[in-house]
């Protein structure tokens, strides 16, 4: 027998995630489409899109905010290809994006003295072992393995190095320590549930430092170039984005920004994805043929949470054939875990899903598991 309840939305992939409620194409405001965006309109949406991103996510007044075309990956790029190279760089990585990430530093930057701490799925590997005194490239949450670096105390305030980091499918889910941060990249399709197209890059006064008294040996592609000459080209961070942006996904993501304010700002949607996680931990407590693969109650993500069945640990079969059968009842679209990852199914928990919706799932793949088992 179908269980008999079903979520109310079956949208539980990793991103882009699910849209908030009520969301409406009609509620964006389309008056600027069809206008330039170098327009004194354009620039003042792209204005307002990068103050209430520094509202809501708490960045400091003196970090700076920039609109990047092709998202979290080409802020990340630009951060990486702008700023390595002068001091030893520790790589921190868990995950199938760390792993890109050390490919572009050692395969395409070929950039020497490096040092790799990597971990296997579900683990976090020793950060006590990175030096301050070397730049850190690093993503906050692994989305393809469900683990989270849980706090920032390991980094050091009086680092000498630059801290790099990609929060995409950390930011709107969990806290995130801006003042340990340099350079920070993330996406709006994940914690927010906006479109996907647009990165948006976070510097600190030393990365500006950085990019003002080093020159990289490379060359620099045109969306990448954070600097003019030697000076750091601060219009970027001003609106005057480096080509052009979407209007209609800056408005999208205007409306989600909007949203999470009336939800009560960033400690309301930590505190939706926390209740997220603590549904599944529950549920997986008393079920005996699924885990948690991250297993480090303290380094689990309440975004990407990723299980994994223990009987069956190498075989893909079971979570694909749970997947495809929720996929065809219409009950839960895009769980299947990350290809890069172990056999897993993976639930987006992050503050645009409801806790209830995950609470009707969990049924439905007892009852998914029961069948093709
Ligand atoms: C941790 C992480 N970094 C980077 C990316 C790539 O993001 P984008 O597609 O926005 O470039 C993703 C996408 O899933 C991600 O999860």
């Amino acid at each position: 027998m179908n269980p008999s309840l079903r979520p109310s939305n079956p949208c539980f992939s990793s991103g882009p995630t699910r849209k908030r409620p009520g969301w409406a194409l009609d509620n964006l405001a389309l008056s600027l489409l069809g206008r330039s965006h170098r327009s004194t309109e354009g620039l003042e949406k792209i204005r307002q899109l990068t103050s209430l991103t520094r509202e809501v996510l708490e960045i400091p007044e003196t970090y700076h905010v920039a609109l990047m075309a092709g998202s979290c990956t080409v802020a990340m790029e630009a951060a990486m290809w702008s700023l390595l190279g002068p001091k030893p760089i520790d790589f921190v990585t868990y995950d199938v994006f760390g792993q890109l990430w050390v490919h572009d530093g050692l395969k395409e930057l070929k950039l020497q003295n490096t040092r790799i701490f990597e971990a296997p799925p579900g683990f976090l590997p020793d950060l006590s072992q990175v030096n301050s005194a070397h730049d850190v490239v690093l993503t906050w949450n692994g989305t393809t393995t469900g683990v989270c670096i849980p706090d920032g105390e390991w980094i050091s305030s009086e680092r000498e190095g630059l801290v790099i980091c990609d929060a995409t499918s950390a930011l709107f889910s969990m806290p995130f320590p801006w003042e340990k941060m340099d350079a920070v990249s993330f996406s709006w399709q994940k914690g927010l549930g906006g479109e996907a197209a647009h990165g948006m890059l976070v510097l600190s006064p030393r990365a500006v430092q950085r990019l003002e008294s080093y020159t990289p040996p490379w060359p620099m592609p045109r969306v990448f170039r954070l600097t003019q000459g030697e000076k750091f080209l601060g219009q970027i961070f001003e609106g005057m984005t480096i080509n052009t942006p979407s209007l209609l996904c800056i408005e999208d993501a205007l409306d989600a920004l909007s949203w999470c304010q009336m939800q009560g700002g960033l400690p309301a949607f930590i505190e939706r994805s926390k209740k997220n996680l603590k549904a599944v931990e529950s549920w997986v407590s008393e079920t005996p043929w699924i885990e948690l693969l991250a297993r480090d109650p303290l380094a689990r993500s309440s975004s990407s949470i990723c299980l994994y069945f223990p009987e069956d640990p190498e075989d893909w079969a079971i979570p694909k054939a749970i997947a495809e059968t929720l996929d065809k009842e219409g009950v839960a679209f895009d769980i299947l875990g990350h290809g890069g990852s172990l056999p897993s199914l993976r639930l987006w928990g992050g503050p645009l899903v409801e806790t209830s919706d995950l609470k009707a799932l969990f049924p439905w793949i007892t009852w998914a598991y029961k069948r093709v088992k």
